[in-house]
């Protein structure tokens, strides 16, 4: 089944206080940015990438681009993650099913892709979720509050995949009463619209964190050993 993958990149990478747009550091000598890239040009199904950027890197993404490659095109985001998905959207070209997945996550699988396209197209929205390891407490002001059970805890992951009307209707809505979410799931939840869940994968992490550095070059080299 055919898709369009929004991918907001237009983030300062404040946390991993490189000095620059953490997506433009390597990782085996490529640009994460690429990696990422790369899952969705090699895979048949996408049909269009639109690539969210801040002006100011515009002229370092667009060295790394293949100016032949007609699968991407690049448009500006906003100052909110949030605003930079919408303004993907208004991108998005006649296509019945959209992922949203973060530029920062270059170990996603065609696999798990392919999965939430199906279950979009089926039930209108699917996001990828990894079940919780840890214990996790509710605590205020230093105190434990309660212990949370475990068991319907996830962690939630990009991609998000949404039949297009579904997550333009839900952005539209949040734009309109200034609703801030942290994921696209969230903007559809609130409309009352079901969301499922594709298990994921422990390997799909966000490059935040200087030590998601270390992580990541682990991952590239299982990977490298697996081959
Ligand atoms: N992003 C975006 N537009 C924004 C903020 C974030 O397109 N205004 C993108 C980032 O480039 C990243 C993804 O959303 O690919 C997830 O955001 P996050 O991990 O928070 O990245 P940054 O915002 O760049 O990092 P930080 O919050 O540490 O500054
Ligand atoms: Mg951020």
């Amino acid at each position: 089944m055919d898709y369009q993958v929004i991918i907001p990149a237009a983030g300062q990478g404040k946390r991993m206080g490189a000095g620059k747009n953490k997506l433009l550091l390597e990782l085996q000598e490529q640009p994460v940015i690429l990696h990422t890239l790369n899952v969705f040009l090699h895979d048949q199904n996408c049909k269009g990438i639109i690539l969210v950027i801040q002006p100011d890197d515009e002229l370092m993404f667009k060295e790394l681009l293949n100016p032949m490659e007609e699968k991407i095109k690049t448009v500006y985001g906003g100052t909110e993650r949030q605003f930079s998905v919408y303004n993907g959207l208004q991108a998005v070209k006649d296509t019945e099913i959209v992922l949203v997945h973060d530029g920062a996550r270059p170990f996603i699988k065609l696999s798990i892709i392919h999965q939430l396209v199906n279950d979009a197209h089926m039930h209108g929205a699917a996001i990828a979720a990894v079940p919780v390891k840890d214990t996790i407490k509710k605590v205020m002001q230093n105190q434990v509050m309660e212990t949370v059970e475990r068991s319907s805890l996830w962690h939630v992951q990009t991609p998000q995949a949404f039949r297009f009307s579904i997550l333009f209707h839900a952005h539209q809505q949040a734009h309109r009463e200034k609703f801030l979410g942290t994921d696209e799931s969230s903007l559809v939840e609130r409309l009352g619209y079901p969301v499922n869940i594709v298990t994921g994968d422990y390997d799909n992490i966000k490059l935040t964190t200087p030590e998601d550095l270390y992580f990541a070059e682990a991952i590239l080299k299982k990977r490298s050993v697996m081959k």
